[in-house]
């Protein structure tokens, strides 16, 4: 098909200018974009519904959506607004990131746990606890789905493609999603499972990535991942010191029971995450509430 597709000549119309691709997922792809009617760069998900299969046009893609017209929080990518043209084409227009978290781990190897990883995974907690208030749930967390500013000290969540309504247990979800990687036993298991506790086993698996550089648990033997979740993480040799603080959160997220796993307005109330709001709190203006 070519670039300029119907779809395409009607954004041009509209005023919006599409450039290079950002990211690309099975049945979506990200593009850089500029309109004259919104400052800044902006970055437009180009969903394309015929090349879909019917269970993500008409589940998955109608909560996607659902929960981004629901949402408005600085730690959550920001969408100012849909565009549907009758040839299945559905653009979202945001905000643009200038990278992601997997990108910038990729970059430098690993972050600075101190204050790097920390003031980003405080942030990542908090828009994940503003879903979880709100009884909605992610179910996709991963570092490719936190975006981050240029100077890489904001971050904001995004890709709600698994995304739904959860009052959490009791209302257990039976969709395996996600990846591996990041997914929690029980899910691995295709055990009727708490999304919330889903998500926050996820959490475990970002602040590990972002410290240590590499994945907690390799996947490329699925079968045995619940086996090895169970022993507990590994750190892996020569990685230099880590706060006990940092390890001992890392622990509580990835308890293998999800009852074990504290929910995230527990993870919020950690000590050690704590610091870091407190010391974002003297170094910004008075104004800016973090939460
Ligand atoms: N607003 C944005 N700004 C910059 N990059 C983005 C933005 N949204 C998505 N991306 C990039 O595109 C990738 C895929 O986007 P995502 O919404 O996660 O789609 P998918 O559902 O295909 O995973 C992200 O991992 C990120 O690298
Ligand atoms: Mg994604």
């Amino acid at each position: 098909m070519s670039k300029s597709s119907g779809g395409d000549r009607w954004l041009s119309e509209l005023g919006y200018k599409l450039g290079q691709t950002l990211g690309e997922g099975s049945y979506s792809k990200v593009r850089v974009a500029t309109s004259a009617k919104y400052k800044g760069p902006l970055a437009i998900k180009v969903v394309d519904r015929r090349r879909a299969p019917p269970d993500f046009v008409h589940k998955f893609l109608p909560r996607e959506l659902s929960i981004l017209r629901a949402i408005r929080h600085p730690n959550i990518v920001r969408v100012f607004e849909f565009i549907e043209v009758c040839n299945g084409k559905l653009y979202i227009v945001m905000e643009a990131a200038s990278t992601d978290l997997l990108q910038l781990v990729q970059q430098l190897g690993k972050l600075p746990c101190v204050p790097d990883a920390r003031d980003i995974f405080v942030q990542v907690v908090a828009a994940v606890r503003y879903l979880h208030d709100r009884n909605l749930v992610h179910r996709d967390l991963k570092c490719e789905n936190v975006l981050l500013t240029a100077d890489g000290r904001r971050a904001k969540l995004t890709d709600f493609g698994f995304g739904r309504e959860s009052r959490g247990y009791p209302d257990l979800s039976t969709t395996y999603c996600g990846s591996a990687a990041y997914a929690s036993p029980e899910v691995l298991l295709g055990i009727p499972y708490d999304p919330k506790k889903y998500d926050v086993w996820s959490l475990g698996v970002v602040l590990y990535v972002m410290v240590t550089g590499c994945m907690p648990f390799d996947d490329t033997h699925i079968h045995s991942m619940p086996r090895r979740q169970k022993k507990g993480v590994f750190y892996p040799d020569g990685l230099g010191p880590l706060p006990e603080a940092c390890k001992a959160l890392i622990a509580l997220l990835l308890q293998f029971s999800p009852a074990s796993r504290p929910g995230v307005g527990q993870v919020a109330k950690n000590t050690w995450l704590k610091g870091a709001l407190l010391n974002k709190d003297t170094s910004r203006s008075l104004n800016t509430r973090i939460d």
